[in-house]
């Protein structure tokens, strides 16, 4: 349950202004909040339930290498950086929070069902190991040896020692207790409107008519970050919402001294379709995902459920006897090249923290790093310098005008 709303002498200055304040409370906005923090920055976050959002759904694959796909190998650079930093990450934020954050050193294992799901999968081993990362090819019989729970016709996999998982629910309610720690200020209510004067972010203007004064602004609200008004349109981020519909099972305790039921992430492609099985420390095995371009919709759908639970149970018949405990539907925020959309933009005091698309959990320690950077320097650092909004920003290609905007927006 979230904490109550705090507020601290450390976060704002004498005359009330902090010098940041994050609009969206989800992962994203939540480390980047921590972490500016740790920096020494005085940090606001508007969101009316902050360590909500899409990691309440995500299933929280750490999954570089098994996620890889052709035409996004800069994200995979990114994607590696974070995942490297992940024990150092947990550690430092479980030691801030008193909390456990589900960490759990599992390793991946993505198998084939039938012919074409093998010759993907031969491709993915092709494309990973030109790309040098560890991924190693496995017969079926080989695949069966290390989870006997699979379908006995799995027709060979990829068994893949360094994609790790996380709880995303328990790092959203970490993060929380470290931004409050840490003395983030929390305005539970909606930012509806940024303000903007003299050509720069001034702050927003919140749902409970506070106008809050920042001295820089980042927009980390999620798939509706495309949507905060008063955000002149060439720096508004071109994100959109990918709903994905996950199951949540319970798996009985083993008896002693028998195998789990699933020991580390399984995934397959199934007729074309991506699925992937969590299987938690606390006994959760987690299913998903679809993925539909359906806008704002985050309807639970029998045909949805029914899809999960077919192809899961083409994978893992065993899952049929477990208890369902849980569905929900959550909004992957996705940009045009799937990959985030971090720091400065041309308008002055105005960042970006969005775009995260699938891989939001995993992007979590090394955005929060690069955020507090730019936040304090003004540039990002090197490794997440590709993902710069002016890649979507014409306006801000060298020698072009920075952006004009009207001397004063009215809340
Ligand atoms: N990264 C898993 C998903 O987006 O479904």
């Amino acid at each position: 349950m979230p904490p109550p709303a705090s507020s601290s002498s450390s976060s704002t200055s004498a005359t009330g202004q902090p010098d940041v304040l994050v609009i969206g409370g989800g992962i994203i906005g939540l480390v980047t909040a921590w972490r500016a923090a740790g920096r020494g920055l005085r940090v606001a976050l508007a969101d009316p339930a902050p360590g909500g959002g899409a990691a309440q759904v995500a299933a929280g694959m750490l999954a570089a290498v098994t996620e890889l796909h052709y035409g996004e190998q800069t994200l995979l650079g990114l994607n590696l950086a974070s995942a490297r930093r992940y024990p150092q990450f947990t550690a430092e934020l479980e030691e801030a929070s008193g909390q456990r954050i589900g960490y759990r050193r599992c390793g991946t294992l993505a198998v084939a069902l039938d012919a074409d799901d093998r010759a993907h999968l031969r491709e993915l081993h092709a494309l990973q190991t030109r790309s040098g990362l560890d991924s190693q090819w496995l017969t079926g019989r080989e695949c069966r040896r290390l989870e006997p729970m699979l379908a006995p016709g799995v027709r060979g996999g990829l068994r893949v020692d360094g994609d790790h998982q996380v709880d995303p629910r328990r790092l959203a309610g970490a993060l929380l207790i470290a931004c409050e720690r840490a003395g983030v200020l929390f305005h539970r209510v909606r930012a509806e409107r940024l303000t903007v004067a003299g050509g720069r972010a001034t702050g927003a203007g919140l749902s409970d008519g506070t106008l809050l004064s920042a001295g820089q602004v980042v927009l980390a609200a999620g798939s509706h970050s495309g949507q905060l008004a008063g955000v002149p349109e060439e720096v508004l981020p071109p994100v959109r919402p990918v709903k994905g519909q996950v199951l949540r099972l319970r798996i009985p305790e083993p008896p002693a001294g028998g195998p789990p039921f699933l020991s580390r992430t399984v995934r397959a492609v199934v007729r074309g379709t991506p699925l992937y099985l969590v299987p938690r420390e606390t006994g959760e095995l987690v299913v998903g995902a679809t993925s539909e371009e359906l806008g704002w919709d985050v309807t639970v759908t029998a045909g949805g459920v029914y899809e999960l639970l077919r192809d899961a149970h083409e994978l893992v018949p065993g899952i049929t006897e477990l208890p369902l405990v849980e569905t929900c539907a959550g909004l992957r925020p996705t940009s045009p090249d799937n990959a985030p959309l971090l720091g400065p933009t041309a308008l002055a005091g105005f960042q970006l923290a969005t775009g995260h698309f699938r891989n939001g959990v995993l992007l979590t320690p090394v955005t929060g790093d690069a955020m507090a950077e730019a936040l304090t320097s003004g540039r990002l650092p090197e490794e997440a310098r590709p993902f710069s909004p002016a890649r979507f920003s014409p306006v801000t290609s060298p020698g072009a005008e920075p952006v004009r905007v009207p001397e004063e927006q009215p809340v």
